[in-house]
């Protein structure tokens, strides 16, 4: 700014003139320049850090879920037809949720074979004094909408990702590789089958390597399921993750029925004995996992079970194929008898990052889908397309090659 100010003389009319309309002008960019600069300093609005994410969509209700940088009030405004005519907020104990970053926000009751529109809205709480509460500015997203299955639906299709161990581009390499068809996604619903990190360690991690990317490419119209792998529960953050997502009864180990489908997911826990060094005597996975015994007892005896023309079982530690350290050994213990009671027809799993598909042998009647991971040349994509009439899972190699294909019919009712 100083050599253009000297090569002008204010003395001379015609210069001064120049001079005048110079300064005018640079002041007027400079004071812009300030003001954007000020601006941007004071740019202090409420941001959304991830999301909205599209949790546990089945026939009759969803789970939206948004984090944002403050703590804020927030809803969803949703309808099923032209308007968004109904609000949905977080009821707990009675009090709505507020003055909180990560929302979790359930459509029950919604209408089965239907599309649905939403958006998100959250404001900011500046203060509370008492139960006073003063807001700040909203932020109010697009509108998005997603479909429930009707009740009966006929078919479902599903992608299933294993240990891509914080490699995020993996999500979209191999999604836009072997999940779209044009613009038109071959899949209901994603599953991450554990092994998403190496270890949790905060936060800003979980948005970045693993929400964001989800967002980015399809999670707020299309939701993924969450199955925690042996790694999630290492780190500094491993027991704030369930608060990340959403799952029937809100526990990792769950099951529910999507068109022909019964999902049934166990969560296979850690590697070694709770005694391991490694541990420092933080966990307790052989009760917890007696537990999902329990519950997987009951699950087989359920109506919703055994009347699904197919059942499928997401676990991150193979029962088998997987040697004989402590963890898939108590998995055999505690699920193996079990599963085949109820009479599953495919496992799918990870862990090993050895990819595989193993047929029926004499330790499990159902076929064990393995995928590989993490590194490029040996990940996989799982892809399920079931009918009533058949579910085939088909494994594919990053690189295009189809590892193998399965075509499963029905079982006789017994
Ligand atoms: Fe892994």
């Amino acid at each position: 700014m100083m050599s253009e100010t000297t090569e002008i003389s204010p003395f001379n009319p015609a210069s001064r003139r120049s001079f005048l309309q110079k300064i005018t002008t640079l002041g007027s960019l400079s004071l812009l320049r300030s003001a954007a600069l000020m601006a941007k300093a004071n740019d202090d609005t409420l941001q959304v850090q991830a999301g909205p994410y599209l949790q546990n969509v089945l026939h009759d209700e969803a789970t939206i879920m948004w984090i944002t940088d403050r703590n804020c009030f927030s809803w969803v405004e949703y309808g099923d037809g032209n308007h968004l005519h109904r609000k949905f907020f977080d009821v707990q104990n009675g009090l709505i949720q507020a003055n909180n970053r990560v929302n979790k926000i359930k459509l029950k009751g919604i209408k089965p074979g239907r599309s649905h529109k939403y958006r998100i809205v959250s404001t900011e709480i500046v203060r509370v004094s008492g139960s006073q509460f003063y807001f700040g500015t909203t932020f109010t997203s697009p509108i998005y909408s997603f479909d429930t299955p009707a009740a009966d639906a006929s078919s479902f299709r599903m992608v299933v990702f294993n240990d891509h161990h914080e490699r995020p581009q993996t999500i979209p390499e191999l999604l836009y590789r072997f999940g779209y068809k044009g613009n038109e996604k071959d899949f209901d619903l994603v599953v991450f089958n554990g092994d998403v990190f190496d270890n949790t360690e905060s936060e800003e991690q979980v948005i970045q390597q693993f929400l964001r990317p989800c967002v980015d490419i399809f999670a707020k119209e299309t939701p993924f399921l969450f199955v925690q792998g042996n790694h999630e529960v290492r780190g500094a953050f491993s027991r704030q993750i369930p608060g990340y997502f959403s799952f029937v009864d809100e526990k990792f180990y769950h099951a529910f029925n999507r068109g022909p489908l019964r999902i049934i997911v166990l969560d296979g826990g850690e590697d070694k004995s709770d005694d391991n060094w490694e541990y420092r005597g933080l966990v307790a996975f052989d009760p917890y996992r007696e537990v999902q015994r329990e519950w997987l007892r009951s699950e087989i005896q359920s109506e919703a079970f055994k009347q699904a023309p197919f059942k499928v079982v997401l676990i991150h530690i193979p029962l088998w194929h997987s040697g004989d350290w402590h963890g898939p050994t108590h998995c055999r213990e505690m699920f193996g008898d079990l599963l085949e009671q109820g009479g599953i027809d495919l496992m799918l799993s990870g862990h090993t990052h050895r990819y595989g598909i193993h047929s029926p042998d004499a330790d499990h009647s159902y076929p064990v889908m393995i995928g590989g991971g993490p590194v490029a040349g040996n990940r996989t994509l799982i892809k399920i397309a079931c009918t009533r009439e058949n579910l085939q899972a088909t494994m594919i190699k990053d690189d295009g090659e189809v590892i193998g294909e399965l075509n499963i019919k029905p079982k006789k009712k017994r």
